[in-house]
């Protein structure tokens, strides 16, 4: 029975159609929202990423607006609001529960600024916010939603900004997960839009991207985790010389 059916409307097709399970079913949200689920996801990982994703934020965006692209699961947001306080965080997502749970888990909901968009058409004005956090969104994206999400990213950073992307790392052609053929295939099964992910130029891309609006990007910092399986990514925005 294809159930995606009753998920499709609102959101992109590729929302509902791959992750309507995970992302907009309110019954199994609950599910996912727990530490334990989220760190066997990750493979054990998701307490160093989420604390070395807070740190970087925190040495970052003290001086703007800041926005995270995407809800996520976990802790993860109240944590970068009580880095931030007293400023607020903005966040935007396109799937209502999503906003609703981190609603619920903000420590102060009146500091969290959640709206309802499409990551690949941001209702923000240009130049918007100084700090940009993404969180294992971008794997998730089919290629064309991936390009338009992150030209609006480019779009609505100033220069000087800086963008966080915490995600699966380049190509990890070493590690035993994408060497060993079973193991590509079950990630590929769980995440169909990883392997054009993997195949992608990032910093190009988003140089590409960035000098529509007369922007330039470079790599600030760069954390592996996981024997290089994961990363946490600094892009640091300039203006085009
Ligand atoms: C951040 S990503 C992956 C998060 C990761 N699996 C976790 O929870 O730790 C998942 C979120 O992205 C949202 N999302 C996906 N495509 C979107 C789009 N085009 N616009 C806005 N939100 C989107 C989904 O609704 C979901 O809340």
């Amino acid at each position: 029975m294809r159930l995606y059916r009753f998920f499709e409307g609102e959101v992109p097709h590729y929302l509902s159609r791959h992750f309507w399970w995970a992302y907009m079913w309110r019954g199994l949200t609950w599910f996912f929202d727990h530490p334990v689920i989220i760190s066997s996801i990750l493979f054990g990982q998701y307490k160093k990423l989420k604390q070395a994703t807070v740190e970087h934020v925190a040495r970052v965006a003290m001086k703007g607006r800041m926005l995270q692209l995407t809800c996520v699961y976990g802790k993860l947001t109240p944590r970068v609001m009580e880095r931030l306080d007293p400023a607020p965080l903005h966040i935007t997502d396109i799937v209502p529960v999503q906003l609703e749970l981190a609603r619920d888990k903000a420590p102060d909901p009146d500091k969290l600024l959640a709206t309802r968009m499409n990551a690949e058409n941001l209702a923000y004005r240009d130049d918007s916010f100084s700090t940009l956090l993404i969180f294992f969104l971008l794997h998730e994206l089919p290629p064309g939603a991936r390009r338009n999400t992150l030209r609006e990213c480019m779009r609505v950073l100033l220069p000087g900004g800086t963008l966080v992307v915490t995600e699966y790392a380049e190509k990890p052609r070493g590690h035993i997960f994408y060497r060993s053929p079973i193991a590509r295939r079950i990630l590929y099964r769980a995440e169909p839009f990883l392997e054009p992910f993997w195949s992608e130029d990032l910093l190009a891309l988003l140089r590409e991207l960035a000098a529509d609006f007369g922007k330039d990007v470079d790599v600030a910092s760069h954390q592996s985790f996981f024997g290089g399986f994961y990363r946490v990514t600094e892009y640091r925005l300039g203006e085009q010389i």
